[in-house]
């Protein structure tokens, strides 16, 4: 039976995949980053966490320490240079290298393009893809010194599909899946590079955002399940972070370049 004071109910004890890897993840305190950082450190990795924020209670770091695994906690603006410099610089730090990078933190903004402001328009760039320009090149030159590495970013089924009012996310996502492919071609074989393209997540970001006015009724959260064809549910973070996983774990030593969609059937059905 699954735990319910347990906040990833279907996270498993670790059976050692990521033994002896370091890894960053961005956006690390709240929803599918949190949940990948918890299960990296079950599987045996030292976890650089990184987030603008500390969102949640407890803080990540100490969730995984709580575990009995290692992690640290870097707050940071992983959309800057800066702030992707110093979480390089952490791992190095901390453990001593890095062989894992996940760059998750994202952000959206729901209005049509003409409704939209410039500063808008550009939050969501500067976060969704020059945090991955900045988060790959502050890692690559020590990922190609050693003549290895692993990067995962995270996407979105919204990358591949348009979704009302949502211009500048879609675009980004779709953005960060061909950025993938051409990382992969750049950096192969030493590194390999994935993406993942979660559909409907239930973290903060989809119960709270787009802000509402009023709380999600029963009603819609049951349209919004419907609507994902295939398991009609929204997808929990730890089924994300399981994905993740396989990315960042030798199993995936064959796959570069890919676009792991994880989105319970969102994207099988036009309907
Ligand atoms: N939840 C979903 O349904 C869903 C679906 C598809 C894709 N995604 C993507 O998954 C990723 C994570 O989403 P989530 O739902 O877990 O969100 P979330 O809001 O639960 O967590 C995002 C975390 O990123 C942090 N963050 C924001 N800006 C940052 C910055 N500049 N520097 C460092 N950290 C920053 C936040 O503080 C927060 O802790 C995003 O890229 C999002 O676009 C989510």
């Amino acid at each position: 039976m699954p735990d319910k004071n347990n906040e990833h109910p279907r996270m498993n004890q670790g059976l050692g995949r990521l033994r002896g890897k370091v890894a960053i993840v961005t956006g690390a305190d709240s929803g599918i980053g949190r949940a990948t950082a918890r299960l990296f450190a079950l599987e045996g990795a030292k976890v650089v966490c990184v987030d603008i924020e500390e969102r949640g209670d407890p803080r990540v770091d100490h969730l995984i320490t709580n575990d009995g695994g290692q992690a640290v906690f870097l707050k940071a603006d992983v959309s800057q240079e800066p702030g992707c410099k110093s979480m390089v610089s952490a791992a190095k730090e901390n453990y001593g290298g890095l062989d894992i990078l996940f760059l998750n933190a994202g952000t959206g903004v729901r209005q049509k393009i003409h409704e939209m402001s410039n500063e808008a328009w550009d939050h969501v760039i500067q976060l969704n893809l020059y945090g991955i320009y900045h988060g790959v090149r502050a890692a690559l030159p020590l990922f190609m010194d050693q003549g290895y590495g692993n990067i995962i970013c995270t996407a979105s089924s919204l990358g591949v599909l348009a979704s009302p009012r949502y211009p500048a996310y879609s675009a980004t996502k779709a953005g960060i899946i061909n950025l993938t492919r051409q990382l992969a071609v750049d950096y192969g074989p030493e590194v390999r590079v994935n993406c993942i393209c979660p559909g409907p997540i239930d973290t903060n970001r989809v119960r709270e955002f787009p802000p509402r006015a009023r709380p999600v009724t029963d009603e819609q959260k049951t349209a919004s399940e419907k609507r994902v064809a295939g398991l009609h549910r929204l997808g929990l973070s730890e089924e994300v972070a399981y994905c993740v996983l396989f990315l960042a774990s030798d199993e995936s030593s064959y796959v570069t370049g890919h676009a792991l969609v994880v989105d319970g059937g969102q994207t099988i059905s036009a309907q």
